[in-house]
């Protein structure tokens, strides 16, 4: 898919025409043909029948889940949807006992479910072990790999840190788990659909996303589970929708055999409904190509960043790199500010943090440094 082609999509994205809009790391622009899931959604919902569920909403969802799996280079099954990761992430811990293995390791730069979720099992009888950064920008890879040990039952590590985008050696990570019989748990939601990840190839137990950054949908999380490792896992947090017939209100419910076991209430359809659409189109550009462009994007932001001698957060290596180029200077919070008041979308996390996606162009890059530039300098007098 050549950048032509990406560009002619944006017609497709009604909020690209309101503004420049370098938010995909936040909430992603959402294509038209979401709004067209939701409308499906609402006529289906209109003229009700209970069929609808077999018929329609179970269909989808499964090809939402099995999209995904396609996605990540999971086998078909792999993949349940929810509303949210944190919700997921909850069903993953309550599957374990902690008198043998308390430890959930963690760190300083997870998105702040981790940490705070991990602490709240402390009640079961787990320990929380948040390994902190010495730079602030990029996880301390040597530190994580000793606070894995024995105790470890959970490793959880985003696939690039939600603040600078600085990409995690998950390969390290996995093997380090494995030598002592720890499992894995990378939260992808901020580069799923824009970096590719491969679960199989890089062997880990869960991953975990959603749909509303670089997938251009809404409302829809997901979670990958390694298939070997199910029937050692039963959830906890679970309801009649994890169970092998969730129809058969008898006694002696059982975990469904597949993925579904993480599943707990009604499921989240309309989510199916709006990702869809955004799903299939990042699937038919591919994530190579999305990468490629992405990488040309954010590295002209770091290099007009460097030539106003403004500071770059996110590493400058491309292999070392997510999706997003977070910028650090005197000021920045104001300037992030004045942006938005001219319609230019960043978002503002301690950094300011520049997250373009395939529809994004050159010409967008250049007005939204232009402006950055012009604002940093008048912040700093
Ligand atoms: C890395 C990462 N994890 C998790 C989340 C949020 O997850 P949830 O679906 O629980 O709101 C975000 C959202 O901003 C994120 O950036």
């Amino acid at each position: 898919m050549s950048v032509e082609e990406m560009r002619a999509l944006r017609r497709e994205f009604p909020v690209l025409a309101t503004g420049i809009y370098l938010n995909s790391n936040s909430t992603g622009a959402l294509p038209i043909a979401a709004r067209e899931g939701l409308d499906s959604f609402g006529s289906t919902w209109a003229a009700w029948r209970d069929e609808v569920w077999k018929e329609r909403f179970f269909p989808a969802l499964a090809e939402h889940g099995d999209a995904l799996a396609a996605l990540v280079n999971g086998p078909r099954g792999s993949v349940v949807t929810d509303a949210n990761v944190a919700t997921l992430l909850s069903r993953v811990v309550s599957c374990f006992s902690f008198e043998e293995r308390p430890r959930l390791v963690t760190t300083t730069l997870d998105f702040p479910t981790a940490p705070f979720l991990f602490g709240g099992f402390s009640r079961y009888g787990a320990e929380a072990v948040v390994v902190p950064s010495r730079d602030g920008v990029t996880i301390d890879l040597e530190a994580l790999l000793a606070a894995i040990d024995e105790r470890t039952r959970l490793v959880c590590i985003p696939h690039a840190t939600p603040g600078t985008g600085a990409l995690v050696d998950l390969a390290a990570v996995v093997a380090r788990a494995r030598s002592v019989g720890a499992l894995v748990a990378v939260d992808a939601f901020a580069t799923v659909g824009a970096v590719p990840i491969d679960v199989t190839a890089l062997d880990v137990d869960f991953l975990l996303g959603g749909s509303h950054k670089f997938l251009c949908g809404m409302g829809a999380a997901f979670l990958y589970v390694k298939p070997a490792l199910l029937p050692s896992l039963s959830p906890a947090a679970t309801g009649w929708m994890g169970t092998e017939d969730p129809l058969a209100f008898g006694d002696g419910l059982r975990h469904a055999t597949g993925t579904r076991r993480f599943l707990a209430g009604t499921p989240n359809v309309m989510g199916a409904f709006v990702s869809l659409p955004g799903l299939r189109m990042v699937t038919r550009l591919g994530i190579a190509a999305i990468r490629e462009r992405s990488l040309v994007l954010t590295q002209r932001v770091i290099t007009r960043a460097k030539e106003a001698q403004l500071g770059v957060a996110s590493p400058e290596s491309p292999e070392r790199r997510g999706a997003i180029a977070s910028l650090s200077f005197p000021g920045d919070a104001n300037v992030h500010k004045r942006l938005l008041a001219q319609n230019m979308v960043s978002s503002y996390r301690g950094y300011l943090r520049v997250a373009p996606h395939f529809y994004s162009t050159d010409e967008e890059i250049d007005a939204f440094m232009d402006a950055l530039v012009t604002f940093a300098r008048e912040e700093s007098k």
